[in-house]
C-alpha cells in the first residue's frame, strides 16, 4: 500500500452511522409470508456497505460476514429498519456493526430480529488495497464496540487460518 493510497483524516463511529428502510413485499418472502433469509443477508450487506462508504470514501468490497442470529420471523407488510456504523477501522479493512428491527404496521410493536458484524475492505478503482482513516470512538458504546471488533478480528484470523489448514488437509480426497 503507497502512500499515495492514504486516506488519513480520522473520523468517528456517528459520521458512519447509516439507516435504510425497507416494507416486505410478497417477492421477499418464502410461502410462508416469513422474510427470506438470504434477503436479510442482501439488505445487511447493502447497509453494512453504507457505513462503510461513509468511512472509507472509496469502493469497498465485503470481505466476510460473521454468523447472524434470526432472533424471530419478519413478517410480511412489516416495516424493517437496519442501522450500520462502523465499530473500528485497521489497516485497509474495517468491522461495521447491522443491527435490524421489524414494525408490524397495525399495532406499532417494534422487536429486534437480528444483529450482524460485516468486513468491508477499501480498495481503488484497479482493486489495490488502500488505507482507511482512523476511526475514533467517542460514547462508553462507541468504545466498547472498538474495543470488542479488535477481539472479533482475532477470533476472525485464527478461524480462517484453521478453515486453510482444513482445507490444505482435504485438498485431493474424494468429495
Ligand atoms: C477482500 C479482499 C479485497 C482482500 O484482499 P487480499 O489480497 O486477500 O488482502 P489481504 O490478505 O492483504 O487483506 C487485506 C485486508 O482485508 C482483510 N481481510 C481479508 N480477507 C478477510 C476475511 N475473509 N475476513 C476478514 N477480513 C479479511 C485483512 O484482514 C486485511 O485487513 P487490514 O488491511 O485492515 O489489516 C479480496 O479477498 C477480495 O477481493 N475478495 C472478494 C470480495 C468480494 O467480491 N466481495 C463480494 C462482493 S462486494
Amino acid at each position: 500500500m503507497s502512500e499515495a493510497k492514504r486516506n488519513p483524516a480520522a473520523r468517528t463511529p456517528a459520521s458512519t452511522q447509516s439507516e435504510m428502510t425497507e416494507i416486505i413485499l410478497p417477492n421477499d418472502t418464502n410461502i410462508l409470508g416469513n422474510l427470506l433469509g438470504g434477503r436479510l443477508m442482501h439488505f445487511i450487506d447493502l447497509t453494512g456497505a453504507m457505513a462503510a462508504y461513509r468511512h472509507a470514501r472509496t469502493h469497498v468490497v465485503t470481505a466476510a460476514m460473521d454468523h447472524i442470529d434470526f432472533i424471530r420471523p419478519v413478517h410480511l407488510g412489516d416495516l424493517l429498519t437496519l442501522k450500520s456504523s462502523v465499530n473500528r477501522a485497521f489497516s485497509s479493512s474495517m468491522e461495521v456493526g447491522v443491527k435490524v428491527w421489524a414494525e408490524n404496521t397495525r399495532t406499532g410493536e417494534v422487536a429486534h430480529v437480528a444483529s450482524a458484524y460485516l468486513v468491508f475492505v477499501a480498495i481503488d478503482e484497479r482493486g489495490r488495497l488502500v488505507k482507511v482513516p482512523e476511526l475514533r470512538p467517542e460514547t462508553p458504546d462507541e468504545q466498547r464496540r472498538y474495543a470488542d471488533a479488535l477481539r472479533r478480528r482475532e477470533h476472525r484470523e485464527a478461524e480462517s487460518a484453521r478453515r486453510k489448514a482444513e482445507r490444505q488437509e482435504t485438498a485431493g480426497r474424494e468429495p
